[in-house]
């Protein structure tokens, strides 16, 4: 059977979870790529990390050309997140004519139009799902099944980690502190949790949604952003007297004057879907002119629910590859 060779960027959290998906599933996922996926290369410096896959360390590799110039990668994993160097490093493999996928919202929100300028110019596939909304496949279904759209709205709880931190505290099982504790525990939180928690990783998410549901490049720096850190027990608590929750809500509209867009802490009413997401789910409200409203929802942040978003990318750009 034909062999399709990936080199993997990063072997954290999101890196495990995604080989762990390949391992888990191999038949399934051999049958449905119609070729056998092999990840040859891994870029990564903590071999030490106690990983629970089956991995060889001639598998591991320190240097970066050894996957992104090698004539035996075809596609490309990137998971090392943060922008810089992964956006160099997603550019070089488009360069060097291999396919890429992406979990990393901050590079692709901040450097959207060069990754999908280098993905045209260099007639390679470029994936991105599991950027936002972890396991859910928002993004696929913005780009195909409801492509006979306009959009209209788009309102979500699109951070696992926040949202595990205010259902922890409204429900009374742990504090601030130990809720971000248990979220890092669980690989939900970014490397540095300020991004979950100031609200930067929703607005990277959320300016995503906006290049593909609305065509218009809005950078993340550029959405009014609230994260969780102002939030206090009292706030909370008079949110529950008040019959409702307090979620990060990410908020994009179309309004008689243009886009409208923010990111902040809002009330969502008991009776609200949204108020009943709990945890590490994330749920995203979609209104389209000719659908209606539709609400997608599922974990929203964790290394399988992940590994799950990047491998379905893997396997749709094998299917094109074996075609
Ligand atoms: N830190 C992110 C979250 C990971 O908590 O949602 C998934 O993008």
């Amino acid at each position: 059977m034909k062999q399709i060779k990936i080199g993997l960027l990063g072997m954290g959290n999101i890196g495990t979870g995604t080989y762990k998906t390949l391992e888990m599933n191999r038949e399934r996922i051999t049958a449905n790529a119609g070729v056998e996926l092999v990840i040859s290369k891994i870029l990564e410096k903590d071999l030490a990390r106690k990983r629970d896959v089956t991995v060889t360390p001639e598998q591991f590799t320190q240097e970066p050309a050894d996957i992104l110039e090698s004539p035996d990668t075809d596609i490309v994993i990137e998971l090392l997140g943060g922008t810089e160097p992964a956006t160099d490093f997603m550019l070089t493999a488009m360069h060097n004519g291999k396919h890429v996928v992406t979990a990393n919202k901050a590079a692709v929100a901040a450097n959207y139009d060069k990754l999908m300028g280098a993905a045209r110019a260099n007639r390679v596939m470029f994936r991105f799902e599991a950027s936002v909304g972890g396991g859910i496949p928002i993004l696929n279904a913005l780009t195909a099944p409801l492509l006979a759209n306009e959009y209209e709205e788009i309102r979500g709880i699109l951070n696992g980690t926040t949202n595990y931190i205010l259902t922890q505290m409204a429900e009374g099982g742990l504090s601030y502190g130990d809720a971000l504790q248990s979220a890092q525990a669980q690989g939900f939180a970014e490397a540095d949790p300020t991004a979950d928690v100031e609200g930067h990783d929703v607005a990277n998410k959320l300016s995503i949604l906006i290049s593909l549901a609305f065509g218009k490049r809005v950078p993340p720096e550029a959405i009014p952003t609230v994260g969780i850190t102002g939030l206090t027990m009292r706030d909370i608590e008079k949110a529950a007297a008040d019959g409702g929750k307090l979620k990060l809500i990410a908020l994009a509209k179309r309004t008689g004057g243009g886009l409208e867009y923010s990111v902040g802490p809002t009330f969502v009413p008991n009776g609200h879907p949204l108020a009943g997401v709990r945890n590490e789910f994330n749920a995203i409200f979609v209104k389209g002119n000719a659908v209606g409203e539709l609400m997608f929802y599922g974990r929203g942040a964790g290394p399988l629910p992940t590994g799950s978003a990047v491998m379905g990318d893997v396997i749709e750009i094998a299917r094109a590859l074996a075609r």
